[in-house]
């Protein structure tokens, strides 16, 4: 597995035929399969919930990274861990117990990400760093696929980096929002191992996924 990841965002899929779009990414060689789950409260959006999760699971053994933008969390933890979750990753802005919520994703057997809003400075980490396998900055208000990258986000991609350097664990850092073959190269430089990308991966149809995710991870 070479670095960076690429972990397309089913949320540009086509809906209807998610399994073969789930099999058709996994054959292009997408690293991890990002699931995004929106709450219409958290975010203004709803997409899916762990019936879906649990639906695509026999279509790939790829790692499913399940992002959470819901609120509360706590009480969907453990069906999206018996769905077949292998990342579940959250918004410490949606409650107010983080660190509570890491020990539950973890009791259930699952890696923990924190992921944090443009808005919300990397500082959010200090006490989380420690006991978590994964940190998801957000580099678009989150709701959306297809949103212009925000370039402050690089400055908290480095700070993190750092901290992360600093902990001497594996942490993933991985960045979501607006990733394209301009934006995927700055986040590599700034330190992030796994890029999601929704609209730069489905474009184009199936015969155009390899080609988008090779571009991604800069063989292209
Ligand atoms: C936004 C989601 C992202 C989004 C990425 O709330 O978390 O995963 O779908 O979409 P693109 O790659 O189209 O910006
Ligand atoms: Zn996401």
């Amino acid at each position: 597995m070479s670095f960076p990841l690429i972990a397309p965002s089913i949320l540009s899929a086509d809906f209807a035929r998610l399994g073969e779009e789930v099999r058709a990414i996994d054959v292009a060689g997408a690293d991890w399969v990002h699931v995004d789950v929106m709450d219409g409260h958290f975010v203004p959006n709803i997409t899916i919930g762990p019936a879906v999760v649990k639906a695509l699971r026999p279509h790939t053994k790829k790692i499913f990274d399940v992002h959470l933008m819901i609120s509360p969390v706590d009480p969907f933890l453990a069906d999206f861990a018996a769905a077949g979750a292998d990342i579940i990753t959250f918004h410490p802005e949606a409650g107010p117990h983080a660190h509570r919520t890491v020990q539950a994703i973890h009791a259930l057997g699952c890696k923990a990400g924190v992921s944090l809003n443009p808005a919300t400075p990397a500082k959010m980490l200090d006490y989380l760093i420690d006991d978590i396998d994964l940190v998801l900055v957000m580099s678009v208000n989150p709701g959306f696929g297809g949103q212009k990258f925000i370039t402050s986000q690089l400055r908290k991609i480095e700070a993190i980096r750092k901290m992360i350097d600093k902990t001497g664990r594996d942490i993933r850092l991985e960045v979501d929002g607006g990733i394209d073959t301009t934006t995927a190269p700055l986040c590599v430089s700034a330190g992030a191992d796994v890029l999601v990308a929704g609209t730069a991966t489905f474009r184009g149809g199936a015969e155009q996924y390899a080609a988008n995710i090779a571009a991604l991870k800069g063989v292209g």
